[in-house]
């Protein structure tokens, strides 16, 4: 079997282009514009990176975008004294504070101190709660891509075998609760799982989040599997530098029904579901329906 390339990076653009339609809609009926503030504290350049190019995305769906960088010793006091002020503002619909924060700020503080109502990251502890009990929450964005284009490729899910490689509380966790919605069978397998080659055998579904390059061998995938790949790896090849997955793509391709390339797979749509997640919150805070097949 030869599988089919999910386009992320186009999957992407279309889910961008149904964002910024809604908020055309939003403006011109309700003069409404949402707005996302994402909040940089210190230089990491990833982090730069990534900032950079979620405030071009905001305003390219034309919504607002409020970027507050901060020095690197900012103060814990400082910093959630912005976030309560975000927390207050009419015109910021989504806050999202860029991980990974210097060391003497304590992460689940800060996290913890957005209004859910706000937090277009889906870290909230409420928000981890209301998507453990199937609840309306908002959903970390990468999960909710991963989610979006397995339902784009299937339709249903229900009943599928799926496994989830790696246990963390932005991919992991949240992408088994999201697959356990749809009616998987669902095991979250990490580091101590016994014969993990076997688990993911059995599998329909293999969402791979681990963060180690090409982790997953192709004869691992089952004949017709589907492979989300979430890593995102630098490493060097031939004396150039590559961007890889968790999963060793090229001969998982020969086994797999449908997979996500690296680069080009879920990357794009973290951003896009970002912005959507700002549309959502936004439509809530306003009272409006939520954007249709933009949410979990
Ligand atoms: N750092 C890396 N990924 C993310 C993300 O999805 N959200 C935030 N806030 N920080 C990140």
């Amino acid at each position: 079997m030869v599988a089919q390339v999910i386009d992320g990076k186009a999957f992407a653009a279309k889910v961008r282009a149904q964002v910024a339609d809604q908020v055309a809609k939003l403006k011109e009926e309700n003069g409404i514009t949402p707005g996302l503030a994402v909040v940089l504290v210190g230089e990491d350049p990833a982090s730069q990176v990534y900032v950079r190019s979620k405030g071009k995305q905001t305003v390219e769906v034309g919504m607002n975008s409020y970027e507050h960088k901060l020095d690197v010793d900012t103060s814990e006091e400082d910093l959630l004294a912005l976030i309560d002020k975000l927390n207050k503002d009419p015109a910021v619909h989504g806050i999202l504070v860029q991980l990974p924060l210097p060391k003497h700020l304590n992460e689940d503080l800060v996290i913890n101190s957005i209004d859910p109502a706000k937090d277009v990251d889906g870290f909230h502890i409420s928000n981890v709660g209301l998507l453990g009990t199937g609840q309306k929450s908002m959903v970390p964005c990468t999960p909710l891509g991963c989610l979006m284009m397995l339902r784009d490729y299937h339709g249903s899910l229900s009943g599928m075998d799926a496994v989830v490689i790696g246990r963390s509380n932005i991919v992991g966790k949240p992408m088994a609760q999201l697959l356990l919605g749809d009616s998987c069978t669902v095991t979250i397998a990490h580091s101590r799982t016994k014969d993990l080659p076997d688990v993911v055998r059995r599998a329909d579904i293999v969402v791979a989040a681990v963060g180690r390059p090409e982790m997953v061998p192709g004869d691992w995938i089952k004949e017709g599997a589907t492979v989300i790949d979430v890593g995102i790896n630098r490493i060097e090849r031939d004396g150039k530098n590559k961007l890889v997955g968790d999963v060793d793509y090229a001969r998982a391709a020969e086994r797999a029904g449908a997979i996500t390339p690296v680069p080009g797979g879920v990357g794009p749509m973290t951003i896009a579901c970002l912005l959507a997640n700002t549309l959502t919150a936004c439509c809530r805070a306003n009272g409006l329906p939520e954007p249709e097949g933009l949410t979990a």
